[in-house]
């Protein structure tokens, strides 16, 4: 079998990219270091499945797929429904017309392309399917606790396990789910010593079985196969495996580009804290008049963007900045982060925090403080027009910075914020368009970009 990306050249964009994200604006589109990420991507792939790799050509329609020979093995018959989604995704690019939808059509600045997005969506709800391999037990496999700060993990493979997008026909399968937590691999294999050693083989051991098992593993090196963790040891546990590591699509919270998170491949997840597993109480806040604090933030010194973070603004209540480490009993942390203009997500030992999902749930701008850290959904989302980003060298900066910004493009970010709640929300079942959609439709556009086929 065979691999290939859909790079027309490894100095283009991948597909999603290229379709989905602006492409007018490059300014503001960070083309060079994305283009960087892929062709380190390509070149380890050409190592990794050790085969001939295809550019895509140019145009989708001169791809064998759309051929009229009639497909012939469930793969093709896949591979050519992807291709169709490509296609129609492509058309959409260039068309102004809004498609009806009876939930929410997207549209505004908040999305790189939204027509595009929808196109995509609605393509993903007719056409993509996961297979969620039955193989292993609880407590390790298909379970996971579904509140805290790392619920997510729990959340999703619950949600997959009674999706509509779940097919109980590997045949008919675009993705493959590997069913692990890394928060109960921690719970029930985890010696406490630092040897890893136990978790890592209790990995290598499910991949095992599942590829003595079934073709699918080997046919495409694990390129279609996910796995998914929000603890911040899922990077480094998929290292242990070199074509999950390499080949596979890792859905992370801990999206560290500098640990190996690629953007071209792997998928952000935002990390969200449920404190008893709901949004409840959570979600909305006063409107930007009534917010009396610049901006906010409380928490402990974990890593040293925190620590240069309190170094400077500690305590110093100049001008509505409340920048503390814990807060004093009786004072509500919800309560500030819903009377305050912008509140900072600092990186504490990871990239990922839940702050910043926090202030989106509740009015407040995100302040990303964060090096190295792919934002979640930005193949559909342009953060810059509901975030601020500070790079840590500038926090000396942080107040004049935020003073700089005027009124009227706060509110705009304001409002935009509010927008982009819903792609954030947990709902119990998931709802279109919610954080679990938004999730799988990031999964679905790393699927279109690799095209799996049969060697002989
Ligand atoms: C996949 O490849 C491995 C290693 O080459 C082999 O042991 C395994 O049997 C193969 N799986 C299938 C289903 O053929
Ligand atoms: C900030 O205020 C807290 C609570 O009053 C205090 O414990 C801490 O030492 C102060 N830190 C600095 C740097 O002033
Ligand atoms: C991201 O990864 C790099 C390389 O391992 C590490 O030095 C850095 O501290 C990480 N960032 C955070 C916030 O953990």
């Amino acid at each position: 079998m065979t691999i290939y990306r859909h790079d027309e050249d490894i100095n283009t964009l991948t597909f999603s990219q290229k379709i989905l994200e602006r492409e007018t604006n490059m300014s503001t589109f960070k083309v060079p270091w994305l283009m960087m990420i892929l062709v380190t991507t390509f070149f380890q792939l050409v190592i990794s499945t050790n085969s001939t790799i295809f550019h895509h050509t140019s145009n989708i329609s001169n791809s064998s797929f759309s051929s009229n020979k009639k497909p012939q093995t469930n793969l093709q018959k896949i591979e050519r429904g992807l291709a169709r989604a490509r296609a129609a995704i492509k058309k959409a690019r260039n068309s102004h017309l809004t498609e009806e939808d009876p939930d929410y059509v997207p549209s505004g600045s908040v999305y790189w392309h939204a027509n595009t997005f929808h196109r995509s969506y609605l393509e993903m709800e007719k056409r993509f399917r996961i297979y969620v391999y039955e193989e292993g037990d609880p407590p390790i496999f298909h379970n996971a606790p579904c509140y805290g700060i790392l619920g997510l993990e729990g959340i999703f493979i619950n949600d997959m396990e009674i999706s509509g997008f779940r097919t109980m026909d590997p045949e008919k399968a675009h993705v493959y789910f590997l069913p692990f937590s890394i928060i109960t691999l921690i719970n029930y294999v985890f010696t406490g010593t630092s040897n890893w050693e136990p978790m890592y083989n209790t990995v290598r051991d499910y991949i095992n079985v599942i590829n003595q098992k079934y073709p699918y593993w080997n046919r495409s090196l694990g390129a279609d196969h996910l796995m998914f963790a929000c603890h911040d040891w899922g990077p480094k546990i998929s290292r242990s495996i070199p074509h999950l590591y390499k080949n596979s699509i890792r859905a992370l919270c801990n999206a560290n580009t500098s640990e190996g998170f690629k953007l071209s491949r792997d998928v952000s997840l935002p990390e969200i804290y449920l404190p008893h597993g709901t949004t409840e109480g959570l979600l909305g806040g006063p409107s930007p008049s009534v917010r009396t604090i610049l901006v906010f933030f409380s928490g402990g010194v974990h890593g040293y963007i925190r620590e240069v973070l309190l170094k400077h603004w500690e305590n110093k209540t100049e001008d509505g900045v409340k920048i503390q480490k814990y807060l004093p009993k009786g004072e509500n942390y919800y309560t500030q982060v819903r009377k305050s203009k912008y509140c900072i997500c600092a990186s504490g030992w990871e990239v990922a925090s839940p702050r910043m999902v926090e202030a989106l749930y509740m009015g407040c701008v995100p302040v990303l403080v964060k090096d190295d850290y792919a934002k979640p959904f930005s193949d559909v989302l342009n953060w810059d027009t509901f975030s601020v980003d500070i790079p840590t060298r500038r926090i000396p900066q942080l107040k004049d910075i935020l003073m700089a910004i005027p009124q009227r493009k706060y509110i705009r970010l304001q409002r935009n914020g509010v927008r982009v709640r819903r792609h954030f929300v947990v709902n119990l079942p998931p709802k279109r368009y919610d954080v679990f959609h938004m999730i799988l439709h990031s999964i679905w556009l790393r699927r279109l970009d690799i095209h799996i086929r049969d060697i002989n």
